[in-house]
C-alpha cells in the first residue's frame, strides 16, 4: 500500500488564485488524514474533507459556466464521479481500518484528484481570463 503518495506541487498551479489554493487545500486536507493515527479525528477530516470537496466543485462548475467552457458537462460528470466515490468512503470508514482508509484516501489523491487536476483542470485553464 506503500506507493509513493503524490502531494501538491506549485506543477498544479492553473492560474487562478481561489481554485489554486482550492486545490491545495485538498491536498493539505488528505495528507493530513493518511497520516493520522486517531480514528474519530480521521472521520472528522474525512468529513471536512467531503464538505470541502463539495464546496470547491461547486466554485469550480461555476467559474466554468461564467467563462462558458465548452467541455462543462463532461467535467461536472467526472466531479460527481469522484464526490460519489468519497461518499462511499465516508460511508464505510467507521466499519474501516485506519490502513484501509488511507489507503483508499492514497488511491483517490493519486489516480484522480492528481490527474484530474493535470489533465481536465488543466484544459478549463486556457479558458480563464487572462
Ligand atoms: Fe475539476
Amino acid at each position: 500500500m506503500d506507493s509513493p503518495y503524490i502531494e501538491w506541487s506549485p506543477a498544479m498551479e492553473l492560474g487562478h488564485a481561489t481554485v489554486d489554493r482550492q486545490h491545495k487545500q485538498l491536498f493539505d486536507l488528505a495528507a493530513s488524514l493518511v497520516q493520522d493515527a486517531d480514528h474519530l479525528r480521521v472521520m472528522r477530516t474525512l468529513a471536512t474533507l467531503s464538505e470541502y470537496v463539495v464546496v470547491h466543485f461547486r466554485d469550480e462548475e461555476q467559474l466554468l459556466a461564467d467563462i462558458g467552457y465548452p467541455g462543462l458537462e463532461a467535467h461536472k460528470q467526472a466531479h460527481d464521479a469522484f464526490r460519489n466515490r468519497l461518499a462511499r468512503l465516508y460511508g464505510n470508514a467507521g466499519g474501516m481500518s485506519l490502513d484501509s482508509i488511507a489507503a483508499e484516501v492514497r488511491q483517490l489523491v493519486n489516480d484522480w484528484l492528481a490527474n484530474h487536476i493535470l489533465v481536465a483542470d488543466r484544459e478549463y485553464a486556457a479558458y480563464l481570463p487572462a
